[in-house]
């Protein structure tokens, strides 16, 4: 699979719209929102740019893409009349994969400053916004000449399904049943997968670390790991009914068994302590906030217990979330025949689960400083 051409969320404004179903993802920015005040804050109070430059790292497209710039700009605003100063001039960088719906993002940009104009103060900082299509493990920006990075729901992504996952000839893949680290992967896949991760992971902040002026941030938040069982993990239960929903059409004839084979996501949820070990071991960033929280599923229960109030109506909330996530590599994998079918299923199987446990999203959150 080649991640960087076909990554990315299911694009427009419709049904099955990621701008549609993203409402954990909201949840999410919201939730982190003090961390992203204090850290802007902090960057704009320690280097007064007159000109400061700002970057989302996976935007997606959507009103989440416009709320990180928005919560960034009423920072910013906030700061410069509490300090009397004149705001600097705002520069935003959009990053996501090229196959991201960046038209989409630009036909509403009108429509997005507008409604951040009629709030109060908001807009005080002139402001200029530019997309940026490119792989965040690649260099994207000049030496030291970012501000901040913010990045949400993305890095858990990885840059490749890793090598040594793929059937050769009569072998099958040792993960074979699975299409992320599941009960049955060997021990050989979690290695391959934590390989991958800590690769990627150290080449995103060696790269971060030679664009961010000194002073620079990042506030990043991530799916990540909270069971110590790295084969029952949060993400491990989520993606095992996704692959529960392809056998069953494996078993009817409507999907074949060596494309589920050959299918496994170029992804890893990480542990707090492995995402530390990275960090720690890379050298580059002090670590000024690190905290995970946990999301429901269904993006319409905002209950903090271990309650489901109507399974039914979660399962099919959930798959609508997940679908606007995975259609686009599924579609180009399977074919696009499948996907209706088989998030009806994964609705059902998500349904079946809650019933059993209330698994929840644990979400890291970061708040990186440049040495
Ligand atoms: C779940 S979406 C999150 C979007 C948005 N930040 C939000 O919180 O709603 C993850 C985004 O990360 C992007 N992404 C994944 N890997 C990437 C990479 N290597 N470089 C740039 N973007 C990437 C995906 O294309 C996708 O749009």
């Amino acid at each position: 699979m080649k991640v960087e051409k076909l990554l990315h969320m299911a694009g427009g404004a419709g049904d099955s719209s990621y701008a549609a179903n993203s409402k954990i993802q909201e949840k999410a920015i919201l939730k982190i929102t003090p961390i992203l005040d204090e850290a802007v804050t902090e960057v704009h109070k320690t280097l007064l740019p007159e000109k400061m430059v700002v970057a989302d790292l996976g935007c997606s497209s959507g009103p989440n893409t416009f709320l990180v710039l928005t919560q960034v700009m009423k920072i910013i605003a906030k700061q410069c009349r509490r300090l009397e100063l004149q705001p600097p001039e705002m520069q935003f960088f959009l990053n996501d994969l090229p196959g991201n719906d960046f038209n989409n993002i630009f036909q509403s940009l009108d429509y997005f400053v507008e409604s951040v104009r009629t709030e109060k103060g908001a807009l005080c900082a002139p402001h200029f916004v530019a997309g940026l299509p490119g792989s965040f493990y690649k260099r994207l920006f000049p030496s030291q000449s970012v501000h901040f990075f913010h990045s949400s729901y993305s890095l858990m992504w990885i840059s490749q399904v890793p090598e040594g996952l793929e059937s050769k000839g009569e072998y099958a893949s040792p993960n074979k049943g699975n299409i992320y680290i599941g009960k049955t992967s060997p021990p050989l896949v979690v290695k391959l997968y934590q390989d991958q991760f800590n690769r990627d992971f150290s080449l995103f902040l060696k790269l971060r670390f030679k664009e961010l002026v000194p002073g620079g941030q990042m506030v990043l938040a991530f799916l990540g790991r909270k069971k110590k069982n790295i084969y029952n993990g949060e993400l491990s239960s989520l993606w095992g009914l996704v692959s529960d929903s392809l056998h069953s059409m494996v078993l009817e004839g409507i999907v074949e068994e060596e494309k589920l084979d050959s299918f496994n996501l170029p992804f890893y949820a990480p542990s707090m302590e492995e995402a530390k070990a990275v960090i720690n071991a890379q050298g580059l960033f002090d670590i000024i906030h690190m905290q995970m929280f946990e999301s429901n599923w269904d993006p319409y229960d905002d209950l903090d217990d271990d309650f489901v109030i109507d399974n039914v109506q979660s399962g099919a909330n959930f798959a609508m979330c997940i679908r606007s996530v995975l259609e686009p590599i599924i579609g180009s994998h399977f074919g696009a025949s499948i996907v209706d079918e088989l998030f009806s299923r994964f609705a059902m199987n998500v349904a079946k689960h809650l019933v059993k446990e209330k698994t929840k999203l644990p979400v890291l959150t970061l708040c990186l400083k440049k040495k």
